[in-house]
């Protein structure tokens, strides 16, 4: 079983690409789940807000989730932001070799700004969110990921198809 570690700036499409993996492994028959920022958030880390100390927190909990799943024989597919290499190194190392699939989801901030789905860059330029990825807080954008997928060049499917090619299961 694997966990899949999608992660880069908000608006790079991890969340609607962990939905399409996760759809297209469900209809293989493979059980799997979706873990993300979105969801996690509102429960089990409503407590952590946006500092750098409550990131690392917050991807430290979520991968320890992650693997609790994995040993219960499911794939996890995890969707954060993630921003720092560092923390990114420490959940690898709760996986075995081989079953922890970094990709990193990549498009510039000028396009996750246009895209700007959530109205978030927008209230970040004015200054009604602090700490901002991109912004006023570091992405440290990974040296070697198993998958450097560039959504504004590739296509949902395109990006699907290059997953699962390397996950082994298309
Ligand atoms: S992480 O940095 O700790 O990994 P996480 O993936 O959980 O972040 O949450 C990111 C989501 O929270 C974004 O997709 C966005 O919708 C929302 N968000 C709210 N405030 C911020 C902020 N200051 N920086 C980035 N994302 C934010």
């Amino acid at each position: 079983m694997s966990c899949v570690e999608r992660h880069g700036l908000s608006g790079a499409g991890k969340t609607t690409l962990a939905r399409a993996l996760e759809l297209q492994l469900h209809q293989q028959g493979k059980h799997v789940y979706v873990l993300d920022g979105d969801n996690v958030r509102h429960g089990l880390n409503r407590d952590l807000g946006f500092s750098s100390a409550d990131r690392e927190e917050n991807i430290r909990r979520v991968a320890e989730v992650a693997r609790l799943m994995v040993d219960a024989g499911l794939i996890v597919i995890v969707a954060f932001i993630s921003p720092f290499r560092a923390q990114r190194e420490s959940a690898r190392a709760l996986f075995d070799s081989g079953d922890f699939v970094e990709v990193f989801v990549d498009a510039p901030f000028s396009a996750c700004e246009a895209r700007d789905t959530k109205g978030l860059y927008a209230k970040a330029r004015q200054g009604l969110v602090k700490d901002f990825t991109g912004l006023d807080s570091p992405y440290e954008p990974p040296v070697s990921p198993e998958l450097h997928l560039r959504t504004d060049l590739l296509s949902i499917n395109e990006c699907l198809q290059k997953t699962l090619e390397r996950m082994g299961v298309s």
